[in-house]
Parts: structure tokens; C-alpha cells; sequence
């Protein structure tokens, strides 16, 4: 649907806007339209950068008219002074937002049962060969927070082509690409067979990875089975049911730590277990008890804390909640690390798997720059 707007008028240093489908009316400063205009001696046409000398513009600045153009698809304004002539399309101005960076696509919680009927995968030579299986895939990691490719190559080769298509591999104290059986090269409970409870990883590293991908390359084992769970459905039900504690969760900053001093690192950050955008809108999940470094608080406040923290852990442990599924040769899974927490149980025999990191930004841009070439919104 393409947005018009039915008028357009000056009142004092702002413009009112009125839309064709009746929606509330906007009001942008004409500060704001001068330093957002659009022609090019203002703004770069393909970087979008801005050209235009923002402190140069009076924050009283006046325009001689403000019309409407094309039936209402275009907003011009002429400028008092200097002549100059700026255009808005309709289009542009009722997308504006507070926070364009979030995508617009909202996501989807769910459960076992949700999730066992839209079980989210594409097939690896269409995600390999066309845009638009990328840009499926990219959707329902947005909407699920994980989606599988399935069909792939159980090679190296493969599982790299497959995070190649999406993004660049993250550099961390792991490498980029990592593949490994069980052993204790590195200092963490994941290099080896016992079980791992629901976590997210990175809970240690300021910006943590925003998306981790696995490929079990080979399984000649028992036991092992992966779990997910959908830690934007868990903040649901806290908020709903224990909203104390749930708030409580949003505001306690909890440090991670890595500690490896054969290689010199000391990894910490601090962040809530469920982060809040500042519009109040739930971002991120970070919980991973294993990494939880020693912090102190007020001792009520720590009784509060640990009275929340096992309510968390008991949603964690709660089957209507898990999608299990046991990684095999061919499946690459790919989850959001700031939503869904992985857990796996123990094994014996010989596993192999393999993965990277993808930054959060990364994943993203790819998805922004499709919905882009599709026409759709951001
Ligand atoms: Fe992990």
C-alpha cells in the first residue's frame, strides 16, 4: 500500500501532516525536513549520506510553502531563504521511525508444540543458488530465531560455504571456523561429552556473537541431543507471571568472564539477563549460569536475584518449552545467540561438529539489504 498524504500546513516552525488512510497526523520540525532533505547537494543519492551542513541551519528556519504534489505522494517545500526546494515522498515520511535500526518484521515466540508444525529449513542448492532462499532463510531466522539448510555437504567445505552465503565469520578467542571432537584444548565445558545446560554463549564478551552456526559432521554416538529454546518466549511468560521478578531481570547486570591464562585472557561484561531497549523492548537474552562471574548485591536485592534467576532456569527446564532435535551430517543450524539458548545432552562415542560466530549486525544487513531489493519494508 503506498502511504499519500491529504495535507500539509506551517504551524509556527513545525509541518503537519495529514495522511490519506486517516492515520494520527505527524508533525516534523522544519529543522528537521531542511536536515533530512533529500536532494542531492543534501544528501549523497546512493550512500544516503548527509551532505547537508546541519549547524548551519537556523533552528527558526521558515520555508515561503509547504504543498502536496503528485496526488499527495510527494511533500515540497519551498524554503524562504536561498531558494532552495526540498521533496519528500509520502512513502519516506510515513516510515519514519525512533528506532530504524530494529527490523520492522516482527518476531514470533513459540514453544515445542508451535514449533514442531513450522519447523523452520530451506534446502541447501536453492539457499546456495538463490537470493530469494537466502532471503527466506534470513526471515525465518528473524521470526524463529534459528532456522536449519538441510541437504548440505558433510564437509568443511560445505558447512563454510554455507555461513560464507550469509556473512563474514566472527574472529574470536575460538578462531573464526571451528570444528572439534571432545577435548579439553579449550578451557570449556562445550569441548567436551558432558551434558551443557540452556545458555547462551558470549556472555563474557561486550558485544556478544549474534548468531552461532553448527554443523554435526560426524555422530557415531548415543546421546547428544540438542536442544533450543526460544528465550523471547520464556521473557513472555516471566512478564506475564512473575512480573517482579521478570523486571528485576531487566535491571540486575550480570558479569560473564572467560579465563584462560595459558593464553593470556581474561574476558568480562555485564549485562541484565533479559536487555531492554530504550524503548523498553526486550533485545537480548544473555544466560549462561556456567560463565556467571562473582558479583555482590545489597543482600535482599541477591535473594531477590536468585529467587528470579531459578524461576528462568526452571522455564529453561521445562519440556513444553525445548525443541530437541539430534544434529546430523547434512543439517546446518543456524540460531540467534541474543534469543535462543542451547543446551545439549551428554554423549558417548565420537562426535564431530563444527561452526562459526556471525555478527549480530552482519546477519542483519544481509536480511535489510533483501527486504530492500524485494520492495519490502525494513
Ligand atoms: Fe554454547
Amino acid at each position: 500500500m503506498t502511504a499519500t498524504l491529504s495535507a500539509a500546513r506551517v504551524l509556527g516552525h513545525d509541518v503537519e501532516l495529514e495522511w490519506g488512510d486517516g492515520r494520527p497526523r505527524a508533525t516534523l520540525p522544519l529543522m528537521w525536513l531542511r536536515d533530512n532533505c533529500q536532494a542531492v547537494e543534501s544528501q549523497h543519492p546512493e550512500t544516503k549520506q548527509r551532505i547537508v551542513d546541519t549547524f548551519g541551519i537556523k533552528t527558526d528556519i521558515a520555508a515561503r510553502e509547504v504543498a502536496l504534489e503528485e496526488h499527495g505522494r510527494v511533500l515540497k517545500v519551498e524554503w524562504a531563504e536561498g531558494g532552495h526546494v526540498s521533496r519528500f515522498e509520502a512513502r519516506f515520511l510515513s516510515a519514519l521511525r525512533t528506532n530504524p535500526e530494529v527490523l520492522a518484521v516482527r518476531y514470533s515466540t513459540w514453544g515445542r508444540d508451535d514449533i514442531g508444525e513450522v519447523l523452520p529449513e530451506v534446502p541447501y542448492a536453492a539457499f546456495m543458488g538463490e537470493e530469494a532462499a537466502l532471503k527466506d532463510f534470513l526471515e525465518k531466522t528473524a521470526r524463529f530465531g534459528f532456522c536449519f539448510v538441510e541437504g548440505v555437504p558433510g564437509t568443511p567445505e560445505a558447512t563454510k560455504a554455507v555461513a560464507a552465503r550469509i556473512a563474514y565469520t566472527r574472529e574470536t578467542i575460538f578462531g573464526g571456523y571451528w570444528d572439534f571432537t571432545a577435548n579439553l584444548e579449550h578451557k570449556d565445558t562445550a569441548y567436551t561429552s558432558m551434558a551443557i545446560g540452556p545458555h547462551t554463549d558470549g556472555t563474557y564478551s561486550i558485544d556478544a556473537p549474534g548468531y552461532q552456526m553448527f554443523h554435526c559432521l560426524a555422530a557415531d554416538c548415543t546421546g547428544g541431543e540438542n536442544v533450543l529454546l526460544d528465550g523471547f518466549r520464556i521473557a513472555e511468560i516471566m512478564r506475564r507471571e512473575k512480573a517482579a521478578e521478570y523486571e528485576l531481570l531487566t535491571q540486575v547486570a550480570i558479569p560473564g568472564q572467560y579465563l584462560d591464562h595459558g593464553r593470556g585472557i581474561h574476558l568480562m561484561a555485564r549485562r541484565p539477563l533479559f536487555r531492554l531497549d530504550d524503548a523498553g523492548e526486550l533485545v537480548q537474552v544473555s544466560y549462561n549460569n556456567y560463565d556467571r562471574a562473582p558479583f555482590a548485591l545489597p543482600a535482599a536485592r541477591q535473594k531477590a536475584f536468585y529467587r528470579a534467576l531459578a524461576s528462568f532456569n526452571a522455564l529453561c527446564n521445562d519440556t513444553s518449552l525445548q525443541h530437541r532435535r539430534r544434529l546430523l551430517p547434512g543439517s546446518v543450524l543456524l540460531f540467534d545467540n541474543w534469543r535462543v539458548l542451547h543446551a545439549r545432552d551428554s554423549y558417548t562415542g565420537y562426535r564431530r561438529l563444527a561452526g562459526v560466530y556471525l555478527n549480530k549486525e552482519d546477519v542483519e544487513s544481509r536480511l535489510r539489504f533483501l527486504r530492500t531489493r524485494a520492495g519490502e519494508a525494513i
